[in-house]
């Protein structure tokens, strides 16, 4: 479970990001993150990661407490979420299996189960046949998947994809929130920020709605 009390984060510069919002994300949901660009999707998504701490405020993920969280458990606190973001950060001299191994090498897996893991990880994005490709051989939608199949290498609790219908056709959109919604059916909790509004439309989730900050409407259904 993710829980946000009050949360503010204004950056050193004096922007402020996101103001007073308080939300709760339970397990198994599937929650759209949306609002126009600078409504502070992207900075929920990296406070949850802990890659940025509030100014003030409490964010709370399953047991960890992340404003007093220290070094040791941000590793562990890492591992139950998967990322997928608004740049992929994919490796360009690696092969689409070593970008979905690397993070389970790191935990010192097996070849066995990294290559079992891998070969899972890719036939659910539909992406077998391209396993020996690079990035750079490969379409931003196939990217996009890619993207995904590393995040869920590790089998996290949590995926959180940052605008991944961003640079794809509508077609490849489609097929990436369908492999989302595949992804949630499976009991993992996905929040998702885009500015697609057919998508949200159509898929009829929980939509958390942005603006400058604050959160103007939380419901399930519509965009708008
Ligand atoms: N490192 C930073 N330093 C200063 N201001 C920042 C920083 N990162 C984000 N901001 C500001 O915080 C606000 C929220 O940004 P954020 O990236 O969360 O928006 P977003 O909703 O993800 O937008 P987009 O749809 O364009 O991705 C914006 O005003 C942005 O300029
Ligand atoms: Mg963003």
């Amino acid at each position: 479970m993710i829980i946000f009390e009050k949360v503010n984060k204004k950056f050193p510069d004096g922007t402020t990001a996101l103001t007073n919002l308080s939300f709760e994300i339970g397990d198994g949901e599937f929650v759209f993150l949306v609002g126009p660009s600078g409504a502070g999707k992207t900075s929920i998504l990296r406070l949850i990661i802990r890659e940025l701490s509030p100014t003030s405020g409490q964010i709370t993920v399953d047991e960890h407490a992340l404003t007093k969280i220290s070094g040791s458990k941000i590793t562990q606190l890492r591992r139950k979420i998967g990322v997928v973001f608004q740049d992929l950060k994919l490796l360009a001299d690696r092969s689409v299996f070593e970008n979905v191994a690397l993070s389970l090498w790191v935990l010192g897996k097996t070849k066995k189960e990294v290559d079992e893991q891998v070969a899972e990880k890719l036939a659910l994005v539909g992406l077998s046949a391209k396993s020996d490709f690079f990035p750079a051989q490969l379409s931003g939608g196939e990217l996009q998947r890619v993207a995904i199949a590393r995040a869920l290498a590790g089998d996290p609790k949590y995926l959180l994809a940052d605008e991944p219908t961003g640079n794809v056709d509508d077609a490849n959109a489609w097929k990436i929130v369908k492999i989302l919604d595949k992804i949630n059916k499976s009991g993992i909790t996905v929040v998702m920020a885009t500015h697609n509004t057919e998508i949200v439309d159509t898929l009829n989730k929980r939509v958390l709605r942005l603006e400058d900050g604050h959160i103007i409407s939380d419901k399930k259904g519509k965009y708008h």
